[in-house]
């Protein structure tokens, strides 16, 4: 009984948007009001519709579930800094996918790693929820100077948290070794229990024989697992391009249709020196083969800062949020935290069985009112939320948005491409997809975070700047008004 977190909470989610809670001599209690707002208002650039941790950095999005009526998320978390370090779970909820609770942090790393100076700890994994609805994690323990020979050893884990979901009361190490041919990157466990075949499943990121490759384990009990197979091996261009290992798995199921997700660590795309990219591919899988319908990975979103996928299943969607960052550029010093999570995704298939990811229609009930052109531009008090929306194809199109300091970001389509462009801080920079045709387009600005939807999803681009911090106006090219919609939102925050 999750809900029982309310125990410690009287007020509805609703009613208090973001508060921070803490364990303190009665029991877990809300912060004050001032001393949350100083962290808040701080921070110019803290993206208003996305998740961010109020301080410490964050990476990948962890544990993802509902649990009643309240959805859990979970994260990669280092609190005691801006950069990464030894990973916590951090731990927030959340009635509607924008307003956050933040909890305190769930899970610590080893004891020992503090003193070890090093970086290992509780990695990425999954919500289970049992056949009796018992919720557990899978989740990678990464220890330091394990091994003489290694620098790291990544092993398996099973958590179980207390009833209010606000510790885990046991941690049982469930795999400790990968089979023959794998390296010491062996992690982020997905798992789900199969009725048909009566086993639960278990699919790692890993490499074999130096292709990244995801692994498929079974067990009879969520606690004893055994090797199964290959369930995917990457192209030989991923090696080529110096992918070590697969990280992050998804492996989801759709109206009957597998989906695996997935990114390859190290890789370099040759063309274009992207990285960090993110990729899926759908089949069947039956008696426990993944038959991939194509022999073409899906790139995912061609931002670069869309990373570290996961999704859950609500009941009644398939939803997903990932961590918006690329490694390379950092966010400038003096800031209180590092990191955000996109919005919340909703995924489906095309007819194509290609996976589509638009924002979870929600988000609609965070617009204040709808924005009217003047001499050609939308302007945006205090650099708000916007949502520019193009329905309809397009033969040509540009979008600018500015910000108060006159930095601008532009979405053009022309010909066969399109165009993100924005000023990093080594100039100019652009990000550049095929696109031979261009049809509701729907753009997000929120404080540095640009999310691009077009084609029904199949096309989705996401930028994180450090640059262009706000957008004060919007202009687009689009002649036809009526099919133009510019939305302003107000913070899940406020
Ligand atoms: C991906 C990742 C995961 C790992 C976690 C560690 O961003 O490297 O593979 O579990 O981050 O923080």
């Amino acid at each position: 009984e999750v809900s029982l977190f309310y125990r410690y909470n009287p007020q509805t989610v609703a009613d208090i948007g973001v508060t921070f809670l803490e364990f303190g001599p009665g029991g877990l209690a809300a912060w004050p009001a001032d001393r949350l707002s100083t962290w808040y208002e701080q921070e110019a650039g803290r993206p208003q519709l996305r998740f961010s941790p109020f301080k410490g950095w964050m990476n990948d999005p962890n544990g993802l579930c509902k649990a009643g009526d309240t959805y859990h998320l979970f994260y990669q978390y280092h609190p005691n800094g801006v950069d990464w370090g030894p990973m916590h779970w951090g731990h927030a909820a959340s009635k509607d996918l924008y307003r956050w609770i933040h909890y305190p942090v769930f899970q610590y790393p080893e004891a020992n790693l503090a003193a070890l100076g090093a970086t290992g700890g509780a990695f990425s994994g999954n919500a289970f929820f049992d056949r009796d609805g018992a919720l557990s994690f899978y989740y990678t323990e990464r220890l330091p100077a394990y091994d003489l020979f290694k620098d790291y050893k990544e092993v398996q884990k099973r958590m179980r948290p207390d009833k209010g979901l606000l510790r885990p009361v046991a941690n049982a190490l469930v795999l400790a070794d990968g089979p023959e041919g794998t390296t010491h990157d062996i992690r982020d466990p997905k798992v789900w229990y199969d009725g048909d075949a009566g086993l639960y499943r278990m699919v790692l990121g890993s490499s074999v024989d130096g292709d990244p490759a995801l692994l498929l384990y079974n067990s009879a009990d969520g606690d004893n697992w055994d090797f199964a197979s290959i369930l995917y091996r990457a192209p030989p261009h991923f090696r080529d391009g110096g992918a070590r290992s697969a990280e992050c798995p998804d492996f989801f199921v759709i109206d009957g249709h597998w989906v695996l997700v997935a990114g390859f660590v190290g890789y370099t795309e040759a063309e274009t020196g992207r990285h960090n990219l993110l990729y899926a591919v759908t089949g069947s899988f039956e008696n426990g083969v993944f038959t991939p319908y194509s022999d073409q990975l899906q790139e995912l979103d061609f931002g670069t800062d869309y990373y570290a996928m996961q999704s859950f299943w609500d009941g009644e969607r398939q939803l997903a949020f990932a961590w918006l960052f690329n490694w390379e550029i950092r966010k400038p010093a003096g800031s209180a935290y590092s990191g955000e999570l996109s919005l919340p995704r909703l995924l489906t298939l095309d007819q194509h069985y290609r996976l589509l990811t638009n924002p979870e229609p929600g988000i609609a009930t965070l617009r204040t009112r709808k924005l009217e052109p003047a001499n050609g531009r939308y302007t945006l008090a205090d650099g708000r939320a916007v949502e520019m929306r193009i329905s309809g194809k397009l033969n040509g199109l540009t979008i600018t948005g500015t910000s108060a300091s006159g930095e601008t970001v532009t979405l053009t389509h022309s010909g066969e491409s399109l165009a993100l462009e924005l000023s990093e801080d080594d100039g100019r920079i652009t990000y550049r997809t095929p696109c031979r045709e261009l049809a509701d387009t729907r753009l997000f600005f929120d404080r540095g975070v640009i999310e691009l939807f077009a084609n029904g999803g199949l096309l989705c681009g996401t930028r994180r700047s450090y640059r262009v911090i706000d957008c004060a106006s919007l202009w687009t090219s689009a002649e036809d008004s009526a099919s133009v919609e510019v939305w302003e939102y107000k913070s899940a925050y406020a």
